[in-house]
Order: C-alpha cells, then structure tokens, then sequence
C-alpha cells in the first residue's frame, strides 16, 4: 500500500505535502514531485495537505497509472522534506488538466 502524485502536481509543485510525510518519501523533479512507494507507510496524512488534490491512495483505480511513475523517479530524484515556494506557474496550471506533457525528467534541487 502506498500513496502517489498523480500529474494534477506538474508545474505546481506547492510542497506542503513534504511537510507531513514521517518517513520522508517524496522525492524532487524540475516540476512535480513523487512518493518512493516502496518507502511509504501509507499514513495517509500527506494526502489532505495538498492544496490541488494531487495525491491520491492506490486503492483508488485512478492512482494506479501513476504508481510506476513515482516508482521510477523516487529512484532517481534527490529527496525533499522541507516545503519550499510553490512554483510560479501553480496558479495558472492548478485547473489545466492531462498534464503529463507539461512533465519533466529533469531532477528538482531537493533539501
Ligand atoms: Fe509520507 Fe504518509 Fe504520504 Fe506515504 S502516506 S507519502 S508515508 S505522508
Ligand atoms: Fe504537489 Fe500537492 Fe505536494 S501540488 S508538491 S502533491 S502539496
């Protein structure tokens, strides 16, 4: 059991989730964030915190394409548990949606 980022999170990137997470699992691209799930303990308390409803638990059907995702990335992205600015796009984008396209690969600069 884990909890994911979905694509609502890309090019908003708020951070408050980061936070709250007791075993600190989010991990830090250019813009958005993911959940290492093989880490989380599936609490549950970062999942209110966001302000977009970008995190869901994989018990819901929506969450599971985007549990590989979060898999690949938290391997290779540097960890974050401090919350940091939202990114300046997170206005303009918090509605936008299928936001997979906007995605980058790159790695954020994490703590
Ligand atoms: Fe962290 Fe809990 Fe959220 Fe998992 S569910 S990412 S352990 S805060
Ligand atoms: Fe993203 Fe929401 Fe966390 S926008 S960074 S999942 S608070």
């Amino acid at each position: 059991m884990t909890f994911v980022v979905t694509d609502v999170c890309i090019m908003c990137k708020h951070t408050d989730c980061v936070e709250v997470c007791p075993v600190d699992c989010f991990y830090e691209g250019e813009n958005t964030l993911v959940i290492h799930p093989d880490e989380c303990i599936d609490c549950g308390v970062c999942e209110p915190e966001c302000p977009i409803d970008a995190i869901l638990p994989d018990t819901d059907p929506a969450a599971e394409k985007w549990l590989e995702m979060n898999r690949k990335y938290s391997e290779k992205w540097p960890v974050i548990t401090q919350q940091k600015e939202a990114l300046p796009t997170a206005e303009e984008y918090k509605t936008i949606p299928d936001k997979m396209k906007f995605f980058s690969e790159s790695p954020g600069e994490g703590d």
